[in-house]
């Protein structure tokens, strides 16, 4: 079997790689993030083989946390910082199977006023996100200045709706058309189940 593992947030002290420098000696330009490499041999799954997608590109379970998850089992995820290749996970697989605990249900997505995060290749916001009626912030690290950079090298955007985003669908297809978009994290209809742990004990929701 097949399984993907969310493993959480990534590492908030990451700095933006030089590509350039790499220490693994990859050529020049390359981008493939070297801290990623790390991440992924320092698996905390102690027997448990790791792969990649180019060997098993069909996944058959996957199971991760949420940000969000609304009454139609649609989720925003990334706001640790990773969400393209969970997405890529996340979309091979057979099952999905979401973990979260009471805290993380809404009625709408955006509905817990916190961001939605967009992998962005650039961290010039230029306005671009205005016309979604959302606040849109450059991602830093903690408290301070410097961007945040996710494991393929990108920023994050995080967007914050005052309101339902409505049809989400849609929005998630003008977000991508957006030149420097790389992913978003609004997964729709992609759980399969999402188990919910409240005071009374485990809900379990299927699609
Ligand atoms: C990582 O960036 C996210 O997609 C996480 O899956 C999400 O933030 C949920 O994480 P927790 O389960 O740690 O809250």
């Amino acid at each position: 079997m097949v399984l993907g593992l969310g493993t959480g947030s990534t590492d908030q002290t990451r700095r933006r790689p030089n590509w350039r420098a790499s220490p693994s000696g990859q050529a020049q330009g390359h981008r493939r993030n070297p801290h990623f490499q790390e991440d992924a041999r320092a698996s905390p799954l102690s027997g448990i083989p790791l792969s990649d997608m180019d060997s098993h590109p069909v996944v058959d379970l996957a199971i991760d946390g949420a940000d969000e998850v609304d009454p139609y089992l649609n989720l925003v995820k990334g706001r640790g910082g990773s969400l393209l290749r969970e997405k890529m996970v996340e979309s091979a697989c057979k099952k999905f199977v979401v973990i979260v605990d009471e805290s993380k249900l809404v009625n709408y997505i955006g509905g817990s006023g916190l961001a939605m995060p967009v992998e962005f290749t650039a961290s010039r916001l230029q306005n671009l996100f205005q016309e979604f009626g959302c606040v849109a912030k450059l991602k830093t690290l903690g408290e301070k200045v410097e961007p945040y950079v996710t494991d393929n090298g990108n920023y994050i955007i995080d967007l914050y709706f005052k309101q339902s985003i409505g049809d989400l669908k849609a929005a998630s297809d003008s977000i991508l058309q957006i030149a420097g978009v790389v992913e978003h994290g609004m997964f729709i209809d992609m759980a399969t189940t999402v188990i919910v742990a409240g005071e009374l004990g485990l809900t379990v929701k299927n699609k």
